[in-house]
């Protein structure tokens, strides 16, 4: 199939079949496709929980408005943002960044600089909302790579966020 034909064939699955388990290699596959998704800055707020346990699972569909996808789907989902985000972010993704890339000081320093003033201008609010916005990049990204993988997927918003933590 070519990638037309294999978003042609996604859909949001309504009822999963419980008898299917994806395989450990299709859900190391999931969380590495996360990790790379692109977000702002690269400061990757979101956070992926993936959760395979039924008795948990069970719990979630009441306060997932009584769908049965979170108790059916073999895997749940949920990807997470912080709700209170402040420059110690931003220090520790360049701490990140001179670990992995060893890049010098001079080069960091500047973006850094930036990057700590954009976020003490914005209230929590604010940044609630943008790392909102970086976490439905994944679930898009996410629900690329399942159709190209031919893994049944649905997206949810159909849940009560403050139940689910
Ligand atoms: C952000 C988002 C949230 C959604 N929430 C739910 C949901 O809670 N339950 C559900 O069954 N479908 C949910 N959907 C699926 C949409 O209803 C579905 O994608 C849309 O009707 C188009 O159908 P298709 O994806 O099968 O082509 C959601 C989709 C998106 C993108």
């Amino acid at each position: 199939m070519n990638i037309l034909e294999k978003l042609q064939w996604r859909y949001a699955v309504k009822k999963f079949d419980n008898t299917k388990f994806l395989s450990n290699e299709q859900i190391q596959l999931l969380k590495e496709a996360f990790n790379l998704t692109a977000t702002s800055y690269g400061l990757q707020p979101a956070k992926l929980l993936v959760i395979q346990n039924k008795e948990i699972q069970n719990e979630l569909v009441a306060h997932s408005w009584n769908q049965r996808q979170v108790l059916d789907a073999s895997h749940l989902l949920v990807i997470c943002v912080p709700k209170s985000y402040t420059t110690q972010e931003v220090q520790n993704y360049f701490n990140l960044v001179q670990k992995i890339r060893n890049t010098p000081d001079e080069i960091i320093n500047p973006f850094k600089k930036f990057l700590t003033a954009e976020i003490e201008k914005k209230t929590q609010e604010e940044l609630l909302i943008w790392n909102k916005n970086q976490a439905y990049l994944a679930l898009g990204n996410l629900l690329t790579v399942c159709a190209l993988e031919n893994i049944d997927s649905c997206p949810m918003e159909g849940f009560v966020p403050e139940k689910y933590d």
